[in-house]
């Protein structure tokens, strides 16, 4: 069985280098004692501390929570931060479509371009995807669809291999959230996911998709999305910033 792939997305925390240290040092702690046979755990700080944190990595990988949907390396783009930049510090994936970037203006055609740019430079894509609003007659998962189609457009079958999607449904992440998902309605909507990949990529491309679960997750409920749940491995915002916790799924995930 391939290895749960655990990805912690910090958001905007810690506020201090000296934390994130700290922080990245528990888990790190945790991956060693889980060793190969274990879950691979992908650390996304922000961005000002990758390049610290990437150069001692042990049995981590690390990830960037977003990238610039711009096609060049370098230029006179104020703010940004560019693949190649991210890759140079030691990340080996990038998160892609968030639901809070999607927030804060990222469209599909948008995150369309930055899976482009990050697979260009050897990055693996984590891509978001998950509704606003869920109702009972399943019209959310044309917003999935939708979601898949225009993100994951011209992109080429062989670069499958290197996406991973997280299925987030908006509702359930963060401290506003009242619930997480269910371990059963995930993995009604990974296979919708799967159904939606393979008529674009191909049914073997399908098969071999990983998807993770977003959305609350807990040390108490991540081991049913990984058993009755199916899921490929968890994206955890809140619980990954705490060791405790954090190792708990870890070693659920083992
Ligand atoms: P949460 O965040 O675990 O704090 O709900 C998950 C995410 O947004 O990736």
């Amino acid at each position: 069985m391939a290895r749960k792939l655990i990805v912690a997305n910090w958001k905007m925390n810690p506020d201090t280098p000296r934390e994130a240290r700290e922080l990245c040092a528990a888990t790190k702690r945790t991956a060693a004692k889980v060793g190969r046979g274990g879950a691979q755990v992908v650390v996304c700080p922000p961005a000002i501390f990758l390049a610290d944190l990437a150069t001692n990595p042990g049995r981590l990988a690390f990830g960037a929570q977003d990238v610039a949907a711009l096609p060049v390396a370098t230029g006179a783009f104020t703010g940004s931060l560019s693949a190649t930049m991210l890759r140079h510090v030691g990340a080996e994936y990038v998160i892609a479509g968030h639901s809070e970037r999607r927030a804060m203006g990222d469209t599909d055609e948008v995150v369309n371009k930055k899976i482009k740019i990050a697979l260009r430079q050897n990055l693996k894509v984590i891509l978001c995807v998950g509704e606003t609003t869920r109702d009972h007659h399943g019209h959310y998962l044309a917003t999935l669809k939708n979601q898949l189609l225009h993100s994951l457009a011209k992109i080429d079958k062989k670069s499958f291999s290197k996406i991973i999607i997280a299925y987030e449904p908006v509702w359930a992440i963060g401290v506003n959230a009242k619930e997480s998902d269910t371990p059963a309605d995930f993995l009604h909507n990974a296979i919708f996911i799967k159904k939606v990949v393979a008529s674009i990529a191909g049914a073997t491309a399908a098969k071999n998709l990983s998807i993770l679960y977003g959305g609350s997750v807990t040390e108490k409920n991540a081991a049913s999305f990984l058993t009755e749940g199916g899921a490929d491995g968890l994206l955890v915002g809140r619980a990954s910033l705490d060791p405790v916790k954090f190792k708990q799924i870890i070693n659920l995930a083992s």
